[in-house]
């Protein structure tokens, strides 16, 4: 048998650092890169645009399973290219009112069993560094190294603050302070895969680190578990 193709997990709250993080190792690596996040973004933005009701289960699972979206990584740059309906999203998935809204369709069992298959499609040489909240405990329980990252929810919040900034998306520090708690209730009590760490992941605190150093210490992890990564 062929050995399987090897898994980097990253999960952990929003503003945690998981995307900047995983997105650079994915890099440093040649590996594939799944931002899990942006596909139930995706479906809270195909809904949104469709008129749906958010609490319709049946007709949000229906949807998540055959909306029409694919991803492009730009060879230049490395910025990834997120499609709906063939057409390129941009900001429109990062919104406040989106990243809401996908917390809720992301609490509905079904919603997350029709992208269960789609997660794991991303699974392809010579690596894949998934990035969410249940790729080490349900969507890849069988990767090779599974990563926790955490931070307060107060360095959360400034660092989301800072990050909208960069982007030209206006907010207030305080309401995203208030909307990351919310978020981070919503999704740790969920009955449906749950943000925890796995039983099997390293949990790393990065309140007191910057991207550099977590990534330093992530890819020294990737080289001793998985011979890769230079030096
Ligand atoms: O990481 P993010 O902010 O882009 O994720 C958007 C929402 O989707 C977030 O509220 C949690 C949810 N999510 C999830 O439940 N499971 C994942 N694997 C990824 C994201």
């Amino acid at each position: 048998m062929s050995e399987p193709v090897p898994v980097l997990t990253f999960d952990g709250p929003s503003g945690s650092g998981k995307g900047t993080i995983a997105s650079r190792v994915a890099r440093t690596l040649g590996w594939h890169l799944l931002d899990s996040g942006a596909l139930y973004r995706l479906v809270a933005l195909g809904a949104a645009r469709r008129g749906m009701d958010m609490a319709d289960e049946g007709a949000l699972a229906d949807y998540a399973a055959q909306m029409a979206v694919d991803f492009e990584i730009l060879p230049d740059s490395g910025e990834v290219v997120a499609r709906l309906d063939g057409e390129p999203v941009g900001n429109a998935i990062r919104t406040e009112q989106v990243g809401n809204d996908a917390s809720k369709v992301a609490a509905l069992e079904t919603v997350r069993a029709a992208l269960l298959q789609r997660q794991r499609d991303f699974r392809q040489p010579p690596g894949l560094v998934a990035d969410g909240r249940d790729m080490g405990t349900t969507v890849f329980p069988d990767a090779g190294l599974k990563i926790y990252l955490t931070a307060s929810a107060e360095v959360r919040a400034e660092r989301r603050y800072k990050q909208l900034k960069e982007k030209g998306i206006s907010a207030s520090l305080a309401g995203l302070l208030r909307e990351i708690t919310e978020r981070d209730v919503r999704d740790t009590e969920r009955q449906s895969s749950p943000l925890k760490p796995a039983a099997d992941a390293i949990v790393l605190d990065t309140s007191a680190l910057d991207i550099d150093q977590v990534v330093e210490q992530v890819l020294a992890w990737c080289r001793d578990r998985f011979a890769v990564g230079g030096q």
